[in-house]
């Protein structure tokens, strides 16, 4: 391994890291609002069998792949190919996931620089300054341009730092606190009038809703963003973890945090609708269905919090707080595989790379911020309903169909000897070989056919 490469230097530094870049807008918002439109706990059944038997080998591939090359998407593809012709076509997969991660970050940085704006008109709403709380509010060209390069900004400067003194060091420090921070909201949005029939939402099945092909491709595309596969974020993550470490447990611990996250921000989220409902606020849309997405967070919570007096300015700033922290342990990661790429492959030092491909984002994200009607949805779709899935069947095809089974198991082996007998060994090598090809592509041919 090269020298001079970035390394996680404990287990808990990689796992703060991973699930700081699994845990973020996804989970907190896009999860909670799609399972209260599809079906409450029948979607949440779904996501969690499309979690656990196709995103999680589909985040080993990333990680073994990652972790045996040391190196970024691009050139590790390449090591573990045996022809020129499979070499150069893992390295255009490789290339592909850097764009679109740059492209998710591209929008996701508009959406958290509206957290950070929502959070700071709470803060300066509190002491009394309303013009600006109102342009904070206001989504306004101006209050939109400058949010979102705050927050490229903030995501560069964590990246300029390193692997162990930005990416680990932060997520070290932000991970805690967003977990701590969601579940006393989520204590205190249940102690209020309206919350259970909010619980009884979510968690009551309705299956007609959550079984349509749509619907799946929709939960695997979430599963997908949820975990930040197939983008070569996780085969980044995996290349600066020690060899001795037993990857297969690192990476379902990963796992497991991302989904209970997701899970306990619907206990949060559906609750807070009701309430938002008992105090007269209006969560319902013209065709009956409940509020989601962007007016769910910009209009029914901030109504809600409206609703509650100065102890709702506290819940709003913590709420906004808590959506920050997790669009920046997520930012930072995508922004890692574009810069893991530069400084490796093209030589460039990271105190350069960085800043310029944030540079190069920013005006991503200003083309969105102009045309937002037509690109926004537009980005989304592309990137995360079909480029996600499909660069992770490429990853999954090379894992288990370019590599060699030797290498694999070899690399399992350093971190667990005894890796040939484990559970994980008898099932993931043929699962990922032709399990998780099979039914990505599958619910992509329904989808389409549909
Ligand atoms: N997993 C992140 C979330 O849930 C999004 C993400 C996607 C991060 C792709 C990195 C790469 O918000």
């Amino acid at each position: 391994m090269a020298s001079t490469r970035g390394e996680f230097s404990s287990r808990f530094g990689f796992i703060m890291a991973a699930s700081g870049s699994a845990v973020g807008l996804g989970n907190i918002w896009g999860f909670p609002t799609q399972a209260a439109g599809n079906g409450g706990a029948a979607f949440l059944a779904v996501y969690l069998v499309l979690a656990f038997t196709l995103a999680y080998p589909a985040l080993m591939a990333e990680l073994i792949i990652g972790r045996h090359a040391h190196s970024n998407p691009v050139q590790a593809l390449r090591a573990i190919s045996r022809t020129p012709l499979l070499a150069n076509i893992g390295a255009a997969g490789g290339m592909a996931g850097l764009v679109i991660a740059s492209l998710i970050l591209s929008f996701y940085a508009i959406v958290a620089g509206w957290m950070v704006a929502f959070c700071l008109a709470s803060l300066v709403g509190l002491m009394g300054a309303e013009e600006a709380s109102q342009w904070l509010t206001a989504f306004g060209l101006g209050r939109n341009l400058v949010f979102t390069y705050l927050f490229i900004a903030l995501t560069a400067l964590i990246v300029t730092a390193g692997v162990k003194q930005g990416i680990e060091r932060w997520s070290e420090r932000l991970m805690p606190i967003l977990i701590i921070t969601l579940l006393v909201l989520i204590a205190y949005v249940l102690t209020l009038e309206g919350a259970t029939e909010g619980l009884r939402v979510y968690l009551l099945p309705d299956f007609s809703r959550s079984l349509s092909p749509d619907l799946i491709l929709r939960a695997l595309g979430a599963a997908f963003f949820s975990l930040s596969l197939g983008v070569g974020t996780m085969l980044v993550y995996g290349s600066y973890v020690k060899d001795d470490e037993n990857l297969p447990l690192l990476g379902g611990v990963v796992t497991l945090i991302d989904i209970s996250i997701a899970v306990l921000a619907g206990f949060l989220i559906m609750p807070a609708m009701y309430v938002a409902l008992q105090n007269g606020v209006e969560i319902f849309g013209e065709d009956g269905t409940l509020i989601s997405e962007d007016t769910l967070i910009f209009t029914v919570l901030p109504e809600l919090f409206a609703t509650m007096g100065t102890t709702g300015v506290i819940v709003s700033i913590t709420f906004f707080f808590l959506m920050s922290i997790a669009a920046l342990t997520s930012s930072i990661s995508m922004l890692e595989v574009s810069v893991a790429y530069a400084t490796e492959s093209r030589g460039v030092k990271r105190r350069w790379a960085a800043p310029l491909i944030a540079c190069g984002i920013a005006a991503a994200s200003t083309l969105i911020i102009f045309d937002f009607s037509n690109l926004f949805s537009m980005v989304i779709t592309l990137t995360t309903r079909y480029g996600q899935p499909l660069l992770g069947f490429i990853f999954c095809l090379y894992a288990g169909w370019i590599w060699q089974r030797d290498g694999v198991l070899q690399e399992l082996r350093k971190g667990n000897p005894d890796a040939e007998h484990s559970l994980f060994w008898k099932i993931w090598p043929w699962y990922v070989r032709l399990v998780c090809p099979t039914i990505i592509l599958c619910i992509f041919a329904q989808a389409t056919l549909a």
